[in-house]
């Protein structure tokens, strides 16, 4: 492990460009559940199965009120040491990119700037008749909340499963994933596409690929490290002492 963490700390220090895709995983240390651990679970609905656009059609309110328990639960969390060192290594990597698939918005907390939220944002809001967005950071929306504008429904402001990413953030990702040096992958089940494939792109590149999970996953084979552990303990090992 030592060494591992020790050969992935001279690579960073020797790359210019830099990209790291996150997942739930880095916001465990919070508190906030992940999407696929024991702690996915809502009133015994699957985490899963509530963020579909099915979900919202068939049951906007069920849907509404786990995003609002979400909302209520992610109000009161801050950023880790994990996002804490995320924002730290930005400021040492002259190119760099963070791509993360939290709507939790704690990157930004903890100063990440250079940063890609391909799944959306938990506190925007978006209206499915005339696609206005809003950014409300009110913990209840209600259980139907309206548009100010056309008094069209509004949705949560997130990509569901089943829905296309925007696709200039999209491009915007893969293009970081393309040019990166190396690329850390950290907290993600790496599952979901086409954030999964993000490695693969930056693989075909030539970056050095490390992942940092709690467990393996189907992307680890492809992995030229591995740290298995929590983000909020080996990150901060990866920034600390560089100068
Ligand atoms: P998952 O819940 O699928 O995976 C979380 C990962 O984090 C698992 O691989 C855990 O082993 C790992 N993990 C947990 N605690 C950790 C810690 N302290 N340190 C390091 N690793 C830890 O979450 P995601 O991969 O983010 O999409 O899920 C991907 C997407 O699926 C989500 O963005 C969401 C979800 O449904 C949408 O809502 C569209």
């Amino acid at each position: 492990m030592e060494t591992s963490i020790n050969s992935l700390k001279k690579a960073l220090k020797n790359a210019d460009r830099v990209a790291v895709l996150t997942g739930a995983g880095v916001s465990a240390e919070s508190g906030v559940p992940t999407f696929r651990g024991a702690d996915g679970l809502w009133k015994n609905y699957r985490a899963t199965d509530l963020a579909t656009p099915e979900a919202f059609a068939r049951n906007p309110e069920l849907v509404w009120e786990f995003y609002n328990w979400r909302r209520e639960l992610i109000g009161q969390k801050t950023c880790n040491p994990a996002h804490r060192a995320l924002a730290e290594l930005e400021r040492l990597i002259p190119d760099f990119t963070l791509i993360t698939q939290n709507v939790d918005g704690l990157h930004l907390l903890a100063g990440s700037r250079h940063l890609l939220e391909i799944h959306g944002n938990i506190w925007r809001a978006r209206c499915t008749r005339c696609g206005r967005e809003t950014l409300d950071r009110a913990p209840d929306m209600g259980n139907r909340p309206t548009c100010a504008a056309c008094c069209g429904l509004l949705r949560p402001g997130v990509v569901w499963f089943g829905e296309s990413l925007d696709p200039e953030i999209l491009r915007q990702a893969l293009e970081a994933a393309e040019r990166c040096r190396v690329m850390l992958v950290v907290g993600t089940s790496s599952v979901v596409q086409p954030a999964a494939s993000l490695a693969y792109t930056a693989k075909s590149g030539g970056a050095l690929l490390a992942e940092i999970n709690l467990a393996r996953t189907p992307n680890s084979d492809l992995m030229d490290i591995v740290l298995m552990g929590k983000a909020g303990e080996i990150l901060p090992e990866l920034v600390d002492g560089w100068t």
